[in-house]
């Protein structure tokens, strides 16, 4: 895969900027919590992330600890023109991984956005700023956009803006439902608005591999997507549940349980992917 410069990484940067869209327009399939957690095992090993809340949810922001009524600029803000990206931006309590957080303004975006001309690349337009020396993202390496759970203007803002798409899918009978739907949007965004977007990749989640229905599942994904199925899957951890409700990525609340260890490994084989060489933090 090439690591061509994106043209959000204008900005002069030692290490080229990626910016990878978490999209999947099913419901609670663990776009958030990859978003949350790769974030934090990528900045473990050295990069410098920024998470992008999309989502008018606003899980990633609350799972990062940022609390709603300190959530003064947020990415609606940012889309509507009134400020800058960087003043989004805030620090999280893990060592270089900030956070753009969102609020429930975002949902009616879309219906302000509807008759602007640039509504599709407000996203892309903001981001071009990423990684100025100075700014709140100085020396950003990595960007993680966590999308709602539908394919709607948010997600093709973050599609249009994107180098790559990483799908999260869940280990269950319907995994593969509407990824025909994911994947022909991508290849529209791709003709239309983005011709550098790539597949980086899918990521079963939730996976219970005592249980034969999810290894069936597992087994079926992979036969249908070949390699652009990671090796590394997310298992079912009840840890990963339980940290967002204490505002930590559960690489900060059970550095040693399988969920932890497991988005260490899939940070690895994100960045492997696309031959970058480990930082040396
Ligand atoms: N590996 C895991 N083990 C156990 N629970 C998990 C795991 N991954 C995610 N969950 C839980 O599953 C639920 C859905 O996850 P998450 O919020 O990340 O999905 P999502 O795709 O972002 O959802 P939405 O579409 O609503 O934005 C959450 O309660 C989360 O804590
Ligand atoms: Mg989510």
């Amino acid at each position: 895969m090439t690591i061509e410069p994106s043209s959000a990484s204008e900005a002069t940067h030692e290490r080229p900027l990626r910016i990878l869209a978490l999209a999947n327009q099913k419901g609670g399939v663990g776009k958030t919590t990859t978003a949350i957690n790769l974030g934090t095992a990528l900045a473990a090993i050295g990069e410098r992330v920024l998470v992008i809340d999309l989502d008018p949810q606003g899980n990633a922001s609350t799972g990062l600890g940022i609390d709603r009524r300190s959530r003064r600029v947020s990415t609606y803000h940012v889309l509507a023109g009134d400020a800058s990206l960087a003043q989004a931006v805030v620090p999280t309590a893990v060592p270089r991984l900030l956070v753009a957080p969102s609020t429930m303004d975002l949902l009616g975006l879309e219906l302000e956005m509807a008759s602007s001309s640039d509504r599709a690349h407000r996203l892309r337009n903001v981001m071009k700023d990423i990684g100025r020396a100075g700014s709140a993202t100085e020396g950003v390496t990595y960007v993680l956009i966590d999308c709602p759970p539908s394919l709607n203007l948010l997600t093709i803002n973050a599609l249009a803006a994107a180098d790559a798409v990483l799908v999260p899918m869940q280990c269950e009978f319907f995994a593969l439902e509407g990824l025909s739907q994911l994947l022909r949007t991508v290849e529209q965004v791709r003709a239309a608005l983005n011709p550098r977007l790539t597949i980086q990749g899918v990521v079963l989640t939730m996976v219970d591999p005592r249980n034969n229905l999810s290894n069936q599942v597992a087994a079926d994904v992979r036969g249908f997507l070949g390699d652009k199925v990671y090796e590394t899957t997310i298992p079912r951890n009840v840890r990963v549940s339980e940290a967002p409700s204490h505002g930590k990525p559960v690489l900060l609340y059970d550095l040693k349980c399988a969920g932890s260890q497991a988005y260490l490994r899939l940070a690895s084989e994100v960045i492997q992917r696309e031959g970058r060489l480990p930082v040396a933090a």
